[in-house]
């Protein structure tokens, strides 16, 4: 970085114009050497310890430093040590790189700094328009209403709110005055229940231990041999336990699992939910957007019926952290579920004056909201759903090399089906007379020493008790030679650890 003016001794908030633009420029001379050299950087190293315990006993800042010697600390002490997505052979988890139209809608929020919770302000416009695109990306109908949250985590707990009180609605209860511990009309408690695969992501099981559920009243539906959820299976435990005085709260559909990809049958499951009057939610949050494929589009049209999903932009639309997306398909019910408005809050319904709009903390938990809605508006019209099929395709086209690749090597087995762009894969070396306990340590090391390597970094899981390597592309600059690579570095780590066990 080129140095910059020192703020003044007496630092404060109002730059000039000159002290902005220096500042921006170093900022962005740093975003434009990392991004494009990213390549030939290790995909991950650890921060050292003497690093991390450094930055965990520094004092706070008593004295205010220059721009110019925080850019340089940030170059020397954070800079050095990302979490490795957005690096080419990063496949871990469902982390993609940050598209950089996303980088500068960034900035820009952050400078007009709105809160978005309501008001007649273009943030509230820019969010409600965003909004409408994903209603219509996802076939969902004019009453339906959503949010900007932090991911699908934070969109499970709407969801899920939205589905309790909803349930308890429909028996007369009042969730929100009477809290959770439901009891019909002859005093009796009633069994709240929600329903999901074993391979759903476990931010619901959070979820339905934070709205007070309990996570003893889940539901595990059994799975198929491609690890999505049975439809038929749903049906005789919804009918079993309605029959048995239960309330059925939601199903929690999966359109792809974290662990493999896997699609749970939509369709079927928003016609049991449909029978039995259940609020199905289904967990996009990786996904969801390969709809906008030519391959997925049929697959994933029934999203169109779920009462509640949970969209992460900051996935498969590589939006930076953080943008997730909840839709739910009545607004009215989204509104009953979180509305309150104290006197010094209230907008009087005042649509085109000051207040705008019903405000979007209507729907919501959260007053003061960022402007998240910003990166995920500029990256819909930076690249279009047309832009997005194709970036997605690449991505599922390069998770197919990999699993082509993967096939083709003896010391490897494929996990099959493989799912959106997920491949999972473990190393079964023939040199090796080993038990599944040992095969299966011997992977956990593999993935140990492949992350510490920097050459590539995937993550791991476990299938059917079993350990698994397992390599998720969201990143269209991964190119077959990124998979050759991590393959290599998977085959060098496999028989650096076959030689120290024999
Ligand atoms: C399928 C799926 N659902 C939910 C989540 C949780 O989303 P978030 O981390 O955005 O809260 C993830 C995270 O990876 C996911 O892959």
């Amino acid at each position: 970085m080129t140095p910059a003016a020192d703020n003044p001794p007496d630092a404060n908030l109002s730059w000039t114009a000159e002290e902005h633009r220096r500042a921006g420029r170093e900022v962005m001379d740093w975003i434009a050497t990392y991004l494009t050299t990213l390549r030939e950087a290790p995909v991950f190293q650890p921060v050292p310890s003497e690093a991390a315990a450094a930055m965990l006993a520094s004092a706070v800042p008593e004295q205010g430093e220059s721009i110019h010697a925080i850019l340089e600390r940030f170059e020397r002490e954070i800079g050095p040590y990302p979490f490795g997505n957005g690096h080419p052979r990063f496949a871990a988890w469902v982390n993609s790189p940050p598209a950089p139209i996303g980088i500068y809608a960034q900035a820009l929020a952050s400078a007009m700094n709105p809160s978005v919770a309501g008001g007649n302000h273009a943030a509230v416009w820019v969010e409600r328009q965003v909004i409408e695109w994903l209603k219509s990306i996802f076939g969902f109908p004019h009453e339906s209403m959503g949010l900007l949250v932090s991911g699908s985590s934070a969109a499970a707990i709407s969801g899920l709110a939205a589905a309790r009180h909803a349930a308890a609605t429909r028996i007369g209860w009042d969730m929100r005055r009477n809290g959770a511990h439901i009891v019909n009309e002859h005093g009796s408690p009633v069994r709240m229940l929600v329903y999901e695969s074993a391979e759903a992501h476990s931010c619901h099981q959070k979820a339905v231990e934070l709205l007070g559920l309990g996570s003893a009243n889940m539901r595990i539906v059994p799975s198929d041999g491609a690890l999505r959820m049975r439809a038929d299976a749903l049906d005789a435990m919804l009918a079993e336990d309605i029959a048995a005085g239960a309330l059925p709260v939601a199903v929690i559909a999966s359109a792809g699992t974290v662990n493999t990809g896997a699609i749970d049958p939509l369709d079927a499951i928003a016609d049991v939910c449909a029978r039995h009057g259940v609020w199905m939610h289904v967990d996009g949050g990786y996904g969801a957007p390969a709809i906008l494929t030519s391959e997925y589009r049929m697959e994933l049209a029934a999203i169109a019926r779920a009462d509640s999903l949970g969209v992460d932009a900051h996935k498969w639309m590589y939006v930076p952290v953080d943008a997730g997306m909840v839709l739910i398909r009545s607004a009215t019910s989204m509104r009953d579920t979180f509305s309150l408005v104290p006197p010094y809050l209230r907008s009087d319904d005042d649509q085109h004056g000051v207040h705008g709009p019903p405000w979007l903390s209507e729907y919501g938990s959260e007053q003061t909201r960022p402007f998240r809605a910003l990166k995920v508006w500029m990256a819909l019209r930076y690249f279009g759903t047309s832009g997005y099929a194709r970036l997605i395709a690449h991505d599922i086209a390069m998770a197919r090399y990999l699993a082509d690749r993967v096939r083709a090597t003896p010391e490897l087995e494929l996990r099959e089906p493989q799912g959106l762009s997920i491949v999972c894969f473990r190393a079964v070396p023939a040199a090796l007379d080993a038990d599944d306990a040992a095969i299966d340590a011997l992977n956990q090391r593999v993935l140990a020493s492949l992350q510490l390597g920097g050459r590539a970094f995937l993550s791991g899981t476990v299938l059917h008790g079993r350990s698994w390597l397992r390599a998720c592309i969201v990143n269209p600059g991964t190119m077959p030679e990124d998979a050759d690579a991590m393959l290599d570095a998977v085959l060098d780590a496999v028989m650096h650890e076959v030689r120290s066990y024999l």
